[in-house]
């Protein structure tokens, strides 16, 4: 008996940056961006707002579409790759906001895979018993963490929310939906194509190394761009694999929103029909651990993921990380 998909939710802070607004901060053009990324708006946090509060209204939404409450999840797993605070992480002021009393929490950190990773993880507890109902949010408020100085990096990422209630699928209905198959995939050796160089036990934050912006996030972009399209792809094989499916079962594809020709290599590679692949980072951008549920989200409350739908959630992200999961909707 494996997870089976009780509601989604997503949360995208009101405020909208505008890659015209970028060309007043740093040396670049609308045309650049389109071209080179696909992006064209993305959403920021107000200083006000806590990274905490968008997972915690995107669970609300989780929640409500599926007509649960706080006090029926038994764990709650967030994924996110820079957490409210280095120690206790992210997971504790979601659980908070959601009034929760005794539920176990945690942060998982696996990049941009994060989404992907939590739900293989979820899955697998669910289907071993040892948990019934678990909300995995995938969050992300990388405008915080982003030197807006740096035009290689700045023009990328957005912040944003999403959630998926899972829970135990029935038996007893010869259930079929639900979490098919999952595969993830991991490669050390490019540990640093994505990181933050200091504030950790490695480098500890001081004067010098915020001087140095050394806590901003620093990336390799074309050595990302040239491994993320095979490893998508192989992780969206491997899972369908897992799930005993194959390319034509598949109804939508849900890439991880990092770059429109990212995304076009990866259909290419996968031939299949780009009208079903999910694309919303001309709106949203890069927002690493939320970008897939923020797009599993949105696409089903508009209906054009329809219950019984077919979908493969594939992504990659630091560490590097990769992986991908099979759902049936
Ligand atoms: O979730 C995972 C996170 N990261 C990613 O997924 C990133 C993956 N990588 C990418 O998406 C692409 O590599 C980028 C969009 C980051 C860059 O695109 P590219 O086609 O690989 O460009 P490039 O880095 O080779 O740079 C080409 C030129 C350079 O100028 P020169 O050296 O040729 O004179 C850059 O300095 O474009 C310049 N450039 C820019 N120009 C205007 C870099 N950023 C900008 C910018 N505006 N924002």
């Amino acid at each position: 008996m494996g997870a089976k998909l009780l509601g989604t939710g997503s949360y995208l802070p009101p405020k909208v940056l505008t890659n015209e607004d970028l060309e007043s901060l740093v040396d670049t053009s609308n045309e650049w961006i389109v071209q080179r990324t696909g992006i064209r708006t993305r959403h920021l946090l107000e200083e006000s707002e806590l990274a905490s509060d968008m997972g915690v209204r995107a669970s609300g939404n989780a929640l409500e579409a599926a007509e649960r409450s706080a006090q029926d999840i038994d764990l709650l797993l967030v994924a996110t790759t820079f957490p409210d605070m280095i120690c206790p992480g992210s997971a504790p002021f979601i659980a908070e906001g959601l009034g929760l009393t005794h539920a176990p929490f945690f942060d998982l950190k696996a990049g941009c895979s994060g989404f992907v990773y939590g739900t293989a993880v979820a899955h697998g507890l669910i289907q071993s018993g040892t948990f019934r109902n678990i909300l995995v949010i995938g969050i992300e408020a990388l405008s915080r963490v982003t030197d807006w100085e740096d035009r290689r990096t700045c023009v990328l990422f957005g912040d944003g929310a999403g959630a998926v209630l899972l829970g135990p699928g029935d038996e007893a209905c010869n259930e079929t939906s639900g979490i098919l198959g999952a595969a993830l995939f991991g490669d050390a050796e490019k540990a640093l194509y994505l990181h933050t160089l200091a504030g950790g036990t490695r480098h500890p934050a001081s004067a010098e190394t915020v001087a140095n912006k050394e806590h901003y996030l620093r990336m390799e972009g074309s050595g990302v761009f040239r491994t993320a399209v095979p490893m998508m792809e192989k992780a969206t094989l491997a899972a369908l694999d897992d799930a005993n499916l194959s390319l034509s079962d598949v109804d939508w594809i849900i890439p991880h929103q990092a770059n429109k020709r990212i995304i076009d290599a990866l259909v290419r590679r996968l031939n299949v029909d780009e009208d079903r692949v999910v694309v919303n980072l001309d709106r949203v951008a890069n927002t690493s651990a939320a970008s897939i549920p923020i797009a599993l989200d949105e696409s089903i409350r508009s209906q054009r993921i329809q219950p019984g739908d077919v979908v493969v959630m594939t992504a990659f992200g630091a560490g590097v990380t990769y992986g991908a999961v099979v759902l049936k909707v």
